[in-house]
């Protein structure tokens, strides 16, 4: 179960962290308990007032300063380590927080950069630099198996190193209110070994597939001549917009739009429809004017960008 499960060197420290917490807080909390115990049913006359002022020294200050001095200082001592940057050389990403969608632009050490969309693939053993910005308002991205969390500022630029040690599926979230579909501003991320996190950096790089049917062919009639190239680009047509995220390989995503639905035909469709019934206050206007015949065949177009 998320943070107790760690994936990532962070997250196993914190774990940690959290266990002599956990530890330290029970001592403390087993000698008050059998204290009052003792106090109540055992003891059947008043101790000497010599003993009473040692049993509240020692008990009541010395023990609990000395735990929590303890847990403090392990804590502290974490926090270099937790915020020391990835060396130089390593994967990076930038992830821009927008209402309510997260931007991955992807750096690998050699060749172009890529960017996608709440999607976040990360080689299983290498350090990962994140560098997050925030567009419009503060965000916070948080992995809980991976252990930390930071906020994303507007105008400012903060870093997070992330160190995977397993692979798996694991959810992103944000951790900071943002607004109305706050709650549904999720991303996966996925750990792979290196060889396949290199192969999805070659298929990301790739441009848009052609469409492969008749109904997906119209698809894109309708996308193009509809404006959706205004704010989505689909690398490999004339669509190039910035403002949304980049479809491309739309259709390889598990989830659409950040984490609602599955990237399948129907919901898709729904999405393009109605997308303000599924995530409110999103900025996609609603195409639920089109045809059904265009919407249908604009969902199998999206669908088939894998
Ligand atoms: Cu973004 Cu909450």
């Amino acid at each position: 179960m998320g943070f107790i499960e760690p994936a990532g060197r962070e997250g196993e420290w914190v774990t940690a962290l959290l266990g002599w917490m956990t530890a330290g807080g029970l001592v403390i909390w087993l000698a008050v308990v059998s204290l009052a115990i003792y106090a109540t049913f055992l003891k059947s006359r008043p101790i000497s007032s010599a003993a009473a002022r040692r049993l509240v020294l020692w008990g009541g200050a010395i023990l609990p300063t000395a735990i929590l001095v303890a847990v403090l200082a392990y804590g502290l001592a974490l926090l270099p380590p937790v915020l020391a940057a990835a060396p130089e050389g390593s994967l990076r990403v930038r992830v821009v927080g927008e209402q309510w969608w997260w931007r991955m632009q992807i750096v690998p050490p050699r060749g172009p950069p890529v960017e996608v969309a709440n999607e976040l693939w990360l080689p299983v053993g290498l350090p990962v630099a994140l560098e997050l910005e925030a567009r419009d308002v503060i965000h916070s991205l948080w992995i809980p198996e991976m252990g930390v969390k930071m906020d994303m500022i507007p105008g400012r630029t903060t870093r997070l190193t992330l160190n995977p040690t397993r692979t798996g599926e694991f959810r992103g979230i944000c951790a900071e209110y943002c607004g109305a579909s706050h709650a549904l501003m999720l991303f996966a991320v996925r750990v792979v070994p290196q060889s396949e996190f290199a192969e999805w950096i070659d298929r990301q790089r790739q441009p848009a597939e052609a469409p492969a049917t008749p109904l997906a062919a119209r698809g894109r009639e309708t996308f193009l001549s509809s404006g959706c190239g205004a704010c989505h680009a689909v690398r490999g047509t004339p669509a190039d917009g910035q403002v949304g995220p980049d479809l491309t390989h739309v259709g390889g995503r598990r989830t659409v739009p950040a984490g609602r639905l599955a990237a399948g035909r129907t919901d898709l469709h729904r999405w393009i429809a109605e997308p303000r019934s599924i995530k409110p206050g999103a900025r996609m206007p609603a195409f639920g004017m089109l045809p059904e015949e265009d919407l249908r065949a604009m969902a199998a177009y999206l669908e088939g960008l894998r």
